[in-house]
């Protein structure tokens, strides 16, 4: 098995694929990067700010004035803003109903996607986002585009919600997740789309251990 290999898995919202990523990286030996998580330390510091978030020149400058670091790893990669971890504090609502706001202004994607190509320049890596495999990894010699219909995302993402001892309402989360693919599907820069390429992976009637075992038939394939 080649150690060096991209592997980039794009997809919406709640779709597992950072449940399957993280499996495969361990089982490869790969470094995980989670790209939403980027997009969500920013929206958390801007948040955090009081920034208004459409305000692109505002963000950037936010941006330039802040050091966010991202350390790749197992079980999660870890987010700090300034030296405070904040890697539990991006998963918050307000966050997850935000970051599609802050992932829309270009300047945004260009600074990222400058980060995502460094980590990602001797392989090795499972990256995970909507934008993976067409615009930053244009060449990941594995591309996945994992989809589930919404009904099945926000059963998902209720379920996990529960374990976490978070109390949600299943309606509420399928309204969510349809406007985020919305969202996420019809932003002018680098929107959410299967590269040409991408070999489209269905997980609505399957479990975890079937989608990592299909992407590692994949993977293997291609080493
Ligand atoms: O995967 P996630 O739900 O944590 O991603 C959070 C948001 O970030 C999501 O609404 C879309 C955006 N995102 C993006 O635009 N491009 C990426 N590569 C990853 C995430």
């Amino acid at each position: 098995m080649s150690k060096d290999l991209q592997i980039a898995i794009d997809g919406p919202a709640s779709a597992g694929k950072s449940t399957v990523a993280k499996i495969i990286a361990a089982k490869l030996g790969y470094i995980y990067c989670d790209t939403g998580a980027m997009y969500r330390a920013v929206t958390y510091k801007a948040l955090q700010d009081r920034i208004d978030l459409t305000d692109e020149q505002a963000v950037m400058q936010m941006l330039s004035d802040t050091k966010i670091t991202f350390i790749p790893g197992e079980p999660v990669q870890k987010v700090f803003v300034n030296n405070q971890e904040i890697t539990k504090e991006i998963r918050q609502p307000e966050v997850t109903n935000s970051v599609s706001t802050i992932a829309a202004l270009q300047g945004v994607r260009k600074r990222l996607t400058v980060d995502q190509r460094k980590l990602a320049e001797n392989g090795g890596i499972v990256m995970d986002g909507r934008d993976i495999g067409s615009t930053v990894l244009p060449n990941a010699q594995v591309k996945i585009f994992l989809i589930a219909s919404v009904d099945e995302r926000a059963e998902r993402r209720y379920k996990e919600n529960i374990q976490k001892g978070i109390t949600t309402d299943l309606e509420t989360l399928k309204q969510e997740i349809a406007v985020r693919d919305q969202k996420d599907s019809t932003r002018k820069v680098s929107p959410l789309t299967k590269a040409d390429d991408a070999i489209e992976v269905d997980t609505t009637s399957m479990n975890i251990e079937q989608v990592v075992a299909k992407i590692l038939e994949i993977v293997a394939k291609k080493s």
